[in-house]
């Protein structure tokens, strides 16, 4: 200590502790950045083999080197959870011109996806594909994810997540059958017209709570008789025509009885 305390006067002392500092501050960020998870465990064949894929189905579009072209953006950048996104819901490859990539049954199966994903990633860093932990919704809490949805989500997806229109022939689509990975990706890369919700805006963890709501959603309702859930016009479609139609033959039958 005394040999430190005397070498504080040195001249190169605010260098050394500049260093010093530069190391401690790279060190704790590399210990709590947010790491592309996916882009450790993919290997070399693994992105070989997805260049191969993406070259003979989406090199037309996309490019041969995903750079974009006139029909289609770039990916570089994109990430691997916007691939996997994509391909698993089966909006890509993209076949229609239409208002919006519409999902589809999926053309490649999980090994191809990922490989797909991995040549994507190599390309620029990006979101990674959420692990098991992130999306199980048995660790969420559903009553959080409710509000959570109602505030971010419902505008456009209903308030139990059984979709809707949007204008130019667009849709938001039900939520009832999507995967709980798909959802989480869905947030994170924010699908054509979909905003992005990166992890500042609403937590990794408030999208394991969504997940668990629109979990719950799956069963339909507690309450019964779900009338499509598509909120207060259909049910109150349904009180003007069944409720006043009882009233107007009730009223019919007494009259007809009096006379
Ligand atoms: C027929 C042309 C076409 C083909 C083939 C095609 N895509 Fe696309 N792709 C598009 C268009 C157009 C968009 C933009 C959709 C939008 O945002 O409206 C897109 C968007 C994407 C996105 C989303 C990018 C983002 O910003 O998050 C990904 C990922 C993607 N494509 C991957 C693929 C992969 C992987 C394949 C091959 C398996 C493929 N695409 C094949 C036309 C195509
Ligand atoms: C501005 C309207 C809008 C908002 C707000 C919005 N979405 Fe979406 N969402 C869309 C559209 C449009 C699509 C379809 C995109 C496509 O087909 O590529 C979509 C697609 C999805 C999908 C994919 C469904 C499937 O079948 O593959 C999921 C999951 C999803 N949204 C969840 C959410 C969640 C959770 C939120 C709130 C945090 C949210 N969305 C907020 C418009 C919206």
């Amino acid at each position: 200590m005394k040999a430190l305390a005397a070498r504080r006067h040195h001249r190169f002392a605010p260098v050394v502790l500049l260093l010093l500092a530069l190391l401690v501050t790279g060190g704790v960020y590399a210990a709590f950045a947010p790491s592309p998870a996916n882009a450790e465990t993919a290997s070399t064949e693994d992105i070989e083999t997805g260049q191969k894929l993406f070259q003979a189905n989406c090199a037309t579009c996309h490019g041969p080197n995903a750079e974009g072209s006139a029909t289609a953006p770039s990916l570089v950048g994109v990430g691997a959870a916007s691939v996997d996104f994509q391909v698993s819901t089966g909006r890509m490859p993209m076949q229609m011109d239409g208002p919006q990539a519409q999902a589809k049954p999926p053309q490649f199966n999980e090994e191809q996806t990922e490989q797909l994903a991995a040549f994507v990633a190599s390309l620029g860093v990006g979101p990674a594909i959420p692990t098991d932990e992130q999306v199980d919704a048995s660790m969420g809490d559903p009553a959080n994810g409710a509000l959570l949805f109602r505030t971010n989500c419902a505008m456009c997806h209903n308030a139990v997540g059984a979709g809707g229109a949007l204008s130019e022939g667009k849709f938001a689509p039900a939520l009832f059958e999507t995967s709980e990975r798909n959802i989480y990706q869905a947030m994170l890369t924010g699908p054509q017209s979909m905003p992005v919700f990166n992890d500042a805006t609403v937590t990794p963890d408030e999208k394991r709570d969504i997940i668990a709501y629109l979990d719950e959603q799956r069963d339909g309702s507690a309450g019964g008789l779900t009338l499509g859930g598509l909120g207060p016009v259909s049910e109150g479609l349904w009180a003007w025509i069944v409720g006043m139609g009882l009233l107007i033959g009730a009223a019919v039958w007494i009259g007809a009885k009096s006379s």
